[in-house]
């Protein structure tokens, strides 16, 4: 198959509306939102939806999350929509948080992994929300990245995975936020938070007051059953095997200098990821900085996008200094932990 790249110039331009065109027959089309790049399939044709998961090499059991333009897309695809669900779609939405509600038949089993939910989100971009529109059908996407990979945060991200499996890749620049959407299950009372990300759970409990964490975000190591069936896979991981190190930073800054003379002697290529501010500590070549430890947004935006740079590198191994799970810290290091798989280090103990 050949894989039709598009710059994004205008939702007017005659190969923008001819990949709409194709996403609402079909095919595949890549495309920017917020979060990260997701890869688009008509969410009603479970042919189309089928190709997702082939593309991209998934296990079928993984639910999808459909992208809606506006509010009027959303009817027809849930069965109700609680006040509280009201309340943080219009706080939120268009933005990086998905909702989870009871599905209608018109849902295919294969976009919901034979849930009888479904997970519904409103992107914050033009591009996406413009595609959508045009294709005048709601979308399924998944990262568009295969399956197990770091997330897409930039176009070429996507071709470097899926070129040749995909039909239409839109460049729309770097993704803002980095980190994929919240997710929140509103079909349960209180609701339950099943993957951190954009949207942070003080922002949610602002709206509708309670909200819990579900158990596969507080455990470190992946967790057996979680609810979001997509949590139990080691995931956005790079080639390098990825180590947390945490604990308090001088005793993380003495572990990680041991570390990288002791594998260097070893003969093993390890990169350490760390704030800007501890960069020098390291050293320029052994460390790369994934911005301001003040700043976890800047830290989300740029995590992927590092993981990718490391594999090209050539690194063996990859330690990512711990950030606090504050804000969006708590999407961040939940990424972080994932890829690493468990691989967690307490400096100082
Ligand atoms: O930011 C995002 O959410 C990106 C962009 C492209 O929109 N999309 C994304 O999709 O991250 P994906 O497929 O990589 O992750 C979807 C997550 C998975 O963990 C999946 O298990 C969960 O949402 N999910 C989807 N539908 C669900 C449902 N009905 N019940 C529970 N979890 C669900
Ligand atoms: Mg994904």
């Amino acid at each position: 198959m050949q894989t039709k790249y598009i710059e994004f110039t205008s939702g007017d331009a005659p190969e923008f509306i001819e990949a709409a065109m194709a996403l609402r027959e079909g095919k595949l089309v890549a495309f920017p939102t917020e979060t990260v790049y997701g890869l688009g399939a008509n969410a009603l044709d479970s042919e189309a939806v089928r190709s997702i998961y082939i593309a991209k090499g998934r296990p079928s059991d993984n639910p999808l999350i459909v992208h809606i333009a506006d509010r009027d897309m959303l009817e027809p695809l849930v069965t109700e929509i609680s006040p509280n669900a009201l309340k943080l779609m219009s706080a939120y939405w268009p933005g990086p948080l998905t909702i989870i509600l009871k599905k209608t038949d018109i849902v295919p089993d294969v976009t919901t992994g034979g849930l009888n939910t479904v997970a519904i989100r409103m992107p914050d971009n033009d591009i996406a929300l413009e595609l959508i529109r045009k294709a005048g059908v709601p979308v399924a996407a998944p990262s568009a990245n295969r399956s197990g990979r770091p997330s897409p945060t930039m176009a070429k991200h996507v071709l470097e995975d899926l070129d040749g499996r995909i039909s239409y890749i839109i460049d729309g620049g770097p993704c803002r936020v980095g980190v994929e959407s919240t997710v929140v299950d509103m079909t349960s009372e209180p609701a339950v938070i099943l993957r951190p990300g954009g949207i942070t759970p003080r922002m949610i409990e602002q709206v509708i007051g309670r909200v819990e964490l579900d158990r596969s975000i507080l455990e470190r190591k992946p967790v057996d059953r979680p609810r979001a069936p997509g949590m139990k896979y080691k995931h956005y991981a790079p080639k390098a095997d990825v180590f947390v190190v945490s604990g308090e930073y001088g005793n993380i800054a003495e572990w990680l200098k041991k570390a990288v003379t002791d594998d260097e002697n070893a003969g093993i290529k390890s990169v350490i990821l760390a704030a800007k501010e501890h960069i020098r500590e390291y050293g320029l070549k052994n460390a790369i900085s994934y911005g301001s430890i003040e700043n976890a947004d800047e830290i989300a935006s740029s995590i992927f996008r590092l993981f990718r740079e490391c594999d090209r590198m050539g690194a063996d191994r990859i330690y990512v200094e711990a950030i606090p799970k504050e804000g969006m810290g708590l999407a961040v290091m939940n990424r972080i932990e994932k890829a690493a798989g468990g691989k967690i280090i307490q400096a100082g103990e």
